[in-house]
């Protein structure tokens, strides 16, 4: 994120990419566009999506790329990006080991690619940010689901595109399902996606968009309604929180106290819960978390809290509001979830500096700006890397993460502190604060080959090329 102070700054130095509209200092002097009446809205889940086919290979989903009005703010009309005419994208709920293809239609003026962010897909299915969609357009992509179940999310992935594109709307869940489930955590109408990202309104309606405009979006959506209420009973639920903003980073706590028992990150459950007071998710982080209402009694209000918030619209994100009494709960959470993946012996080690050019106001993977047509590295099938991340921007204090396509990654440490647990695996997705030095270790176990992105997820940093690609090769 960068935030008002850095943004400022960044402003001062950064050239014409970075420079502050004056429309952002009037809003620094004014404070954000809307007020909106706290926890009046019951949150909206989106829909799931059902196949348009049923194939004896694969399930078809069709997806249509275009726009609607949507209400994120209560009584006012809203134009957006939707797929399906949904705000966020329908819900594409996959089984594993079961192929989904989806038929994709571009009715939008401009070019769109869907990446399935944490799928492990061919490269042809990647969404990679030269293969477009262009408008009038069509495409297949194949998702084999040969991974293990977990919470993935779609998104656009147009070449400098992606970050206006995934703001105006352009992103939705993606869940793979068990195809025998072995374990009793809560599920179905108790397992409640919460997709989380900002928004800039401005007073006349419009989803203002602005790069690098972290600043002024001063309302937090949850499912794209701002500070929703869900009625809950006295039971667990299984909480899949995701991070689908631009650049906001969300450090999330129960106002009760409560915890949160976290039993999956970005690509999977867990070996094993990990109890949690509170939730730091960096833009695409996810961490499926179990929160026990049944403690609580009736008429109990408890607050969804962003501690990271810098108003009362951004700090008090959704409320829960237990009602309706005790229900019968045959959920549990195990105290062993999956086996742990064994750890392999890295046989290449690289390194990766994320840094801004404040002259050329860019930001920079080992120096470059994104060539599509470059490979910055090639990686052997089968093989295990260790990356070695660092964030150099000391100067400015921009934060940035890395983002590899693919695969599912292993945080060892930061600075030589060891990961904690729930940061260890599967994560495909790693935070680098300013100044740190993040090791993972990566091993490249798709079948796939071909050439896959990796790159920071503030994603107006991506979509201004802070991107680089692997070739993965037999
Ligand atoms: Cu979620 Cu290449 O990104
Ligand atoms: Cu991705
Ligand atoms: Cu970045």
């Amino acid at each position: 994120m960068i935030n008002r102070r850095n943004a400022l700054t960044l402003g001062a130095v950064g050239g014409a990419v970075l420079a502050l509209p004056t429309e952002s200092l009037m809003d620094l002097a004014f404070g954000p566009s809307w007020t909106v009446a706290p926890f009046a809205r019951a949150l909206p889940i989106p829909q799931v999506l059902r196949p348009s086919a049923v194939r004896i290979d694969a399930d078809v989903y069709r997806l249509s790329v275009g726009e609607s009005t949507v209400e994120i703010v209560p009584g006012v009309r809203t134009k957006v990006l939707t797929y399906n005419g949904q705000f966020p994208g329908p819900t594409i709920l996959a089984r594993q080991g079961r192929t989904a293809k989806i038929v994709v239609t571009n009715t939008l003026t401009s070019a769109t690619a869907i990446h399935l962010h944490g799928g492990n897909v061919p490269a042809d299915s990647d969404g990679h940010p030269m293969h477009v969609i262009e408008p009038g357009r069509s495409r297949t992509y194949t998702y084999p689901n040969i991974q293990r179940a977990g919470t993935l999310w779609y998104h656009d992935h147009a070449h400098h595109m992606e970050a206006e594109q995934v703001y105006r709307g352009l992103s939705g869940l993606y869940l793979i399902e068990d195809a025998w489930p072995s374990n009793r955590l809560p599920s179905g109408a108790h397992d409640i996606p919460l997709l989380l990202r900002d928004a800039d309104v401005s007073r006349d309606g419009e989803l203002h968009w602005e790069l690098f405009g972290q600043a002024n979006r001063s309302l937090v959506l949850v499912n794209g309604a701002t500070q929703p209420h869900l009625s809950v009973r006295r039971r667990r639920y299984r909480l899949r929180l995701v991070n689908t903003a631009n650049e906001r980073t969300f450090r999330l706590r129960l106002s009760n106290g409560a915890e949160f028992v976290q039993v999956g990150s970005d690509g999977g459950l867990l070996p094993r819960p990990v109890r949690r007071s509170e939730v730091t998710l960096w833009p695409a982080e996810r961490a499926d978390v179990v929160v026990d209402f049944s403690g609580s009694a009736d008429g109990t209000q408890v607050v969804l809290e962003n501690l990271d918030g810098e108003s009362d619209a951004t700090r008090q994100i959704m409320r829960f509001d237990v009602s309706g009494g005790h229900e019968i709960d045959l959920s549990s959470v195990p105290a062993t979830l999956t086996a742990a993946p064994e750890r392999k012996t890295p046989t290449v080690t690289r390194k990766v500096e994320l840094s801004f050019d404040a002259l050329a106001g860019t930001f920079l993977i080992n120096g470059k700006s994104y060539d599509p047509d470059r490979v910055d590295f090639t990686v052997k099938r089968g093989t295990t890397e260790l990356w070695e991340i660092t964030n150099l921007d000391t100067q400015f204090e921009i934060p940035h993460s890395l983002h590899l396509h693919q695969i599912q990654f292993r945080v060892l440490d930061r600075d030589g502190v060891a990961a904690a647990e729930w940061e260890a695996y599967p994560k495909d997705t790693v935070a680098v604060p300013p100044g740190t030095t993040v090791r993972i270790l990566a091993t490249f176990d798709s079948p796939y080959t071909g050439v896959y992105p990796f790159h920071c997820h503030f994603i107006d940093h991506s979509s201004t090329a802070m991107m680089a690609q692997i070739k993965i090769v037999p």
